[in-house]
């Protein structure tokens, strides 16, 4: 059976708009919207130049949602993310200036170059939705979504995220070189008038709904059945890779969550209004990867993450 058929026409079109941009990369692009149709937030990783801020901007433009970017520098103070309250000489009263966190979606580069105090205001806006300022709380847009990057080859003078709040993220997105065939289509046009670039800013790009349709749409993976076995399995994968030999670190409660939740939303992309366990398999990696810390033995000897979690899919009985 099809899921609501508003929701499939609405993917469609929101596909299609995108990949007038983006060449390539339809992993990546479900993705992200799985982390925005959940309202979750994704850990980007990547190397420099594979069209990271491009796609998230292209999404901003195409889900009619606001979109701001914050570099995060080693000075980066929590008040440069939040917001401040100004005096105002004339009416005698503070004013609140709002700091960049008060968009739909966020991109936060290079989380891992500003120290504790700064990653941990975004991190607790990511978790309560709302952001405090002089004892005032805020709350932030429904369609509020962070894609955090973090810069995966200079480690010198950065601060990596702490375990617990990588935990944060529903998903890590790897984002690849593009294969040959669509590095050539982005040779092609980088040379002409052609430019992704371009193509998003010349306005061919349509917006296929606006902010407060996405938040209706959104409710509606709700409707989306996920059997109890389902249910149970996605708890079993996560508590595997708790009892896994190689793993020093397992993934917590809040995996399962993540789990369960994104692989109803990856169902609903795929036009169906039930979820499979093949769902949960497709998003095991994404959901686990960065929730997981191998023993240092195993890791030396060149086990990645990836393939523990293979196993564990491997082991852990499938519910018919
Ligand atoms: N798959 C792709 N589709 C369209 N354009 C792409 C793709 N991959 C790379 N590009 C092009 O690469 C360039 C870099 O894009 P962008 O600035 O978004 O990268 P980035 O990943 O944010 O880089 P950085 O890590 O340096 O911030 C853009 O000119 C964009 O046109
Ligand atoms: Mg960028």
């Amino acid at each position: 059976m099809e899921t609501n058929n508003q929701l499939q026409e609405m993917l469609g079109r929101v596909r299609a708009e995108i990949a007038k941009v983006i060449i390539g990369q339809a992993d990546v692009v479900d993705r992200a919207l799985i982390c925005i149709f959940t309202g979750q937030h994704a850990l980007v990783e990547g190397v420099p130049g594979v069209a990271k801020t491009l796609l998230v901007r292209t999404l901003a433009h195409v889900l009619g949602c606001e979109f701001s970017r914050i570099q995060f520098t080693p000075d980066l103070m929590p008040a440069d993310i939040t917001g401040t309250n100004v005096f105002n000489l004339q009416k005698n009263e503070f004013n609140l200036i709002k700091g960049p966190v008060f968009t739909s979606f966020l991109l936060a580069d290079e989380i891992n170059r500003a120290p504790a105090k700064t990653q941990s205001a975004l991190l607790q806006a990511m978790q309560e939705h709302a952001v405090s300022i002089d004892r005032e709380t805020h709350i932030l847009p429904d369609n509020f979504t962070v894609f955090a990057t973090q810069n995966p080859i200079e480690y010198e003078g950065t601060y990596p995220l702490p375990e617990a709040q990588k935990d944060r993220f529903m998903l890590k997105i790897n984002i690849g070189c593009p294969d040959r065939a669509d590095e050539l289509t982005l040779a092609q046009r980088s040379l002409g008038i052609r430019s992704p670039e371009r193509i998003l800013n010349s306005g061919e790009v349509q917006q296929v709904i606006s902010a407060k349709e996405l938040t209706a749409l959104r409710a509606e993976l709700d409707a989306i059945t996920l059997r109890e076995e389902l249910v149970a399995y996605g708890v079993d994968l996560v508590r595997a890779t708790r009892a896994h030999e190689s793993i020093l670190v397992g993934a917590g409660p809040r995996a399962t969550q993540a789990l369960l939740l994104a692989s109803r939303a990856f169902a609903a992309i795929a036009g169906r209004d039930f979820v499979t366990p093949d769902d949960l398999k497709d998003m095991a990696v994404p959901v686990l990867e960065h929730r997981i810390i191998l023993r240092p033995e195993f890791e030396i000897e060149g086990l990645t993450v990836g393939e523990v979690i293979a196993k564990i899919l491997q082991d852990v009985p499938v519910p018919r």
